[in-house]
């Protein structure tokens, strides 16, 4: 395929007056940060700014591509002209030639998020020193002189430290990984490039999913801003339509299968083999119906697609989780599904952990111990019967689905330990 790259090798790419993409690109990437598809590679932007005063650089590359970086910055300024080194966020595919320039420009400030010295300090040990920086939040701004850098602070995009730089005489917003995605095209800027939209919105749904309440306040602050061009850390460069991908976002992060009103939901999950965990898992969901102002749903996972499940457990409240005990674990589509739980926010739901099991019965522990492992709250002891469930035993699981309920809707009664009966 040919088409009119305006990437040249060394040459940097001008997107404004003063301000170039001093990127790279890295068309060979299949695989990114271990989890994520990336079909045709990446890029890693980065970005040099020049004022008056001199130059700031927004954001490095990936330690392998500091060649290519740092000829694209050579074309475009001297080491000594360059004031300010701006770091919207650490992770080493934008911080990795952060050394080698603060080595070739000496003189530069480091101004980086107020939640990032503590990464930085242990990103660049190599420099023998604790580097300086200045950690700046809303309302900052470094003067270049004729222009002005003004930083938002928009944590947990995916980092503690992630922030976004905004120029306002041009309406740039430098947005780090935010509006970010793996696509590699030459052509850069979005209204050129291949159709990217898979490759947007699955960056989103593997790096900002888990924090979409952080992507909600983000955007409340960047929708204000009405950019008029917004300049992420991977991928197109967006100056059509900007407005689109911050919608985008914020469809993606706004809860859609919610019951409405005050109703909460709790999922029961189980798989079972011979039909005791089952049985188990109908008896908490039974408890459970009881409880006002909760919805209940019942699934098996035997022969389910987990990634369905996802979604639901992200708006629910509740989950239990059934599992039997084979070869002193829980099993393979219960593991499964815990750990697709990285993809979302789980942590404060109520979860609780249920299984007939024939020797040992480790799987309710080993599911207790991820469901805390994920902040989730597992405020009631998980309930483990050997082999057949006894009428009893059935009670007492119809008991904790009735207790978490009551936990979910929040109307468990404190409990009372008397000042005696402590060790
Ligand atoms: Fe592109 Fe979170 O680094």
């Amino acid at each position: 395929m040919s088409h009119p790259s305006v990437v040249s090798p060394g040459k940097p790419v001008a997107l404004a007056s003063g301000v170039h993409w001093i990127g790279a690109l890295d068309p060979s990437m299949r695989r990114f940060d271990i989890i994520l598809n990336t079909a045709n590679g990446t890029t890693y932007n980065a970005y040099a700014v020049r004022g008056a005063h001199g130059v700031a650089v927004i954001d490095t590359v990936k330690i392998e591509f500091a060649d290519e970086f740092f000829a694209r910055l050579e074309a475009v300024c001297r080491y000594d002209e360059i004031r300010v080194i701006v770091l919207n966020h650490l992770e080493p595919d934008h911080s990795g030639a952060l050394p080698e320039l603060m080595r070739r420009a000496p003189n530069a400030k480091l101004v980086l998020s107020q939640r990032a010295p503590a990464i930085l300090k242990a990103l660049v040990r190599e420099l023998g020193t604790e580097p300086e920086c200045t950690p700046v939040g809303d309302g900052d701004v470094v003067e270049l002189g004729g222009r002005t850098l003004a930083f938002v602070h928009t944590p947990y995009l995916h980092w503690p430290d992630t922030q976004c730089t905004w120029l306002e005489d041009e309406g740039m917003l430098f947005s780090g990984d935010v509006f970010g995605c793996h696509f590699c095209d030459d052509r850069l800027w979005n209204d050129a490039v291949g159709d990217f939209r898979f490759s947007f919105d699955y960056y989103y749904q593997h790096i900002m999913r888990p924090f979409r309440a952080f992507v909600l306040e983000a955007l409340d602050k960047l929708e204000g801003l009405a950019p008029r061009v917004i300049l992420p850390a991977h991928g197109p460069l967006l100056r059509t339509s900007p407005r689109e991908y911050m919608a985008r976002y914020r469809r993606l992060a706004t809860p859609e299968l919610g019951s409405g009103g005050d109703e909460k939901t709790l999922l029961v999950f189980y798989v079972s083999a011979y039909g005791n965990t089952a049985r188990m898992a109908r008896a908490v969901a039974e408890g459970a119906e009881q409880v006002r102002g909760l919805r209940v749903s019942l699934f098996d996972l035997q022969m389910s697609d987990v990634a369905q499940f996802v979604d639901l457990i992200e708006e629910a409240d509740g989950m239990v989780f059934g599992s039997p005990t084979l070869n002193a674990d829980a099993v393979k589509p219960v593991w499964d599904l815990l750990s697709s739980l990285t993809l979302v926010a789980v942590k404060g739901k109520f979860g609780a952990a249920i299984g007939s099991y024939g020797w040992s019965g480790e799987a309710v522990g080993l599911i207790e111990d991820r469901m805390r492992g994920l902040k989730m709250r597992v405020p009631l002891k998980g309930l483990k019967v050997k082999l057949n469930p006894t009428e009893d035993d059935l009670e007492r699981c119809r008991g904790l689905g009735r207790e978490l309920g009551a936990h979910i809707t929040g109307t468990a009664r404190r409990r009372v330990v008397d000042i005696a009966e402590l060790a």
